[in-house]
């Protein structure tokens, strides 16, 4: 476990002491609402006195220990804040940062939230606690549940009265590498700020209005002390619910798969067969090469090592149009990090296994007038239709497991604080 030691705290303030507070440009009211009261929260963090901070602090041969928040209504943290930083932004591996398609090229942490580890300490606490809901019924994990890549078996959720969400629900791990920063399936959260908020105000999933949750929040024992480490001070405002819950989804990277130690452990381009099974080396040859490469351009739209594109794209699913998504059927392009434990799949869970995704690709497609040409004969304009043999469809499922990442699925950083450790 990574239990690596918390760097100053002050360090962390005094990162976001120099943040930009410059204007993100975006058309979007709400969300400049949203940023205009997430630099008013920084405002207010820069006219804190640090030494706040500094009281709460004991330095001892140079590390800064704070205040322990413990077991408080079964709440259960370490004594020293988990290194989120170090897990999400110092660690991350080479095969992020090198390539033609690099993952950190797609990073979408605005310059005033990079995260901080109590920040990201508040943020999972936040995550898991059922108090974010109306009636205490279902946190964010509820629907995003760890065993399962952050998302959820049910073809949709059910939400804090028991109604159904209108969507299946979406894997969380590398929401950090996206650089549109667009949000849900349709996305139409513009930033991961936005996003935060709005399942909390969802009157399906949560049912929860922010001016009552900041209320209902103040006067649960963990907060005060858990706002003061992330802000400088206990104040509870919707922005820092929001910075906290934001930060806490960038720190979820996945990034120790097998995928991952073959990258991190290559010697040639291309070419990951000293890691990887005969089959699933195969798998990946189909999946990331381009056609003209023999491979089939999963790619082309599941790109750099956490398979994203800054695009919505229609697949084809439907011949017309059902949930228009974000545009005429269109739907993000979801990363498919830990896509093995995460069925069913698609927007809307149709497709129940792998195996099924595989065969919509191989022979399900439809001719939907505005189907991405990725998936089209280029010669006739018609739906793909791929041919592909029981071992070729064997080989894509074993590479797509090989995007399973066992640490991060059971890593404390991101696991339930509520849940009380046996001893
Ligand atoms: C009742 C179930 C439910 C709850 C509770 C819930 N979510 Fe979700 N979440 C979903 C569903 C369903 C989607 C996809 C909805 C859509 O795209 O229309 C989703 C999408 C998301 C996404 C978008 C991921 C992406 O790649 O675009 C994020 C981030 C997210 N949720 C975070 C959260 C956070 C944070 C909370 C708690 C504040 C939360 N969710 C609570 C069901 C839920
Ligand atoms: C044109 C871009 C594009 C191409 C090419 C493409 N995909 Fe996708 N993929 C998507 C989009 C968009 C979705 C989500 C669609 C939806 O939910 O409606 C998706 C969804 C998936 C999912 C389900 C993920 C989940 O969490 O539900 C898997 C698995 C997948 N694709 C694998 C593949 C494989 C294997 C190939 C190659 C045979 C491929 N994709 C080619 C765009 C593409």
């Amino acid at each position: 476990m990574n239990l690596i030691q918390e760097p100053l705290l002050k360090a962390a303030l005094a990162t976001i002491l120099t943040l930009s507070l410059a204007a993100c440009g975006s058309e979007s009211a709400a969300l400049n609402e949203q940023l205009d009261s997430v630099d008013e929260q920084i405002d207010i963090i820069e006219s804190d006195d640090t030494s706040t901070v500094e009281e709460d602090e004991v330095v001892e041969d140079g590390v800064v220990e704070e205040e322990v928040v413990e077991n408080a209504d079964g709440l259960n943290l370490p004594a020293t804040n988990f290194d989120y930083v170090s897990y999400a932004d110092t660690n991350l591996p080479d095969h992020f940062k090198t390539g033609i398609d690099t993952v950190i090229s797609q990073d979408n942490t605005p310059a005033n939230n990079p995260i901080t580890n109590a920040g990201a300490t508040l943020g999972r606490v936040l995550f898991y606690d059922k108090a974010l809901s109306i009636n205490d019924a279902i946190s964010c994990a509820g629907c995003h549940q760890q065993s399962t890549g952050f998302s959820d078996t049910a073809v949709l959720s059910e939400g804090f009265q028991g109604g159904l969400t209108g969507r299946h629900s979406m894997s969380l791990s590398n929401n950090r590498f996206y650089q549109s920063g667009h949000f849900f399936w349709d996305e139409r959260a513009d930033t991961l700020e936005d996003q935060v908020l709005m399942p909390i105000q969802d009157t399906t999933e949560m049912g929860m209005t922010l001016d009552a949750l900041v209320v209902k929040l103040a006067e649960i024992s963990y907060y005060p002390a858990l706002f003061t480490a992330a802000f400088g001070s206990a104040e509870i405002t919707s922005a820092r619910i929001a910075i906290a819950l934001a930060q806490f989804n960038r720190a979820m990277v996945s990034y120790q798969s097998p995928y991952d130690v073959a990258l991190a452990t290559a010697t040639q381009a291309n070419d990951l067969s000293h890691a990887l099974t005969v089959n699933e080396e195969a798998g990946r040859k189909l999946f990331e090469s381009p056609p003209p490469e023999g491979g089939l351009g999963c790619g082309g739209c599941h790109k750099t090592a956490v398979q994203v594109t800054d695009k919505a794209h229609n697949i084809g699913l439907d011949l017309t149009t059902i949930d228009a998504g974000a545009g005429n059927g269109e739907f993000k392009v979801p990363s498919l990090r830990n896509v093995e434990l995460s069925p069913p799949y698609m927007h809307d869970g149709r497709l129940a296994t792998l195996a099924d995704v595989i065969e919509h690709y191989n022979s399900g497609v439809q001719d939907h007038p505005i189907l991405a040409d990725a998936l089209k004969d280029p010669m006739t304009g018609q739906p793909n239709q791929l041919n592909l043999s029981d071992l070729e469809k064997q080989q894509l499922e074993a590479f797509l497991h090989t995007l399973t990442d066992d640490a991060f699925i059971s890593s404390e950083l991101f696991s339930d604080p509520f849940v009380v450790e046996e001893s």
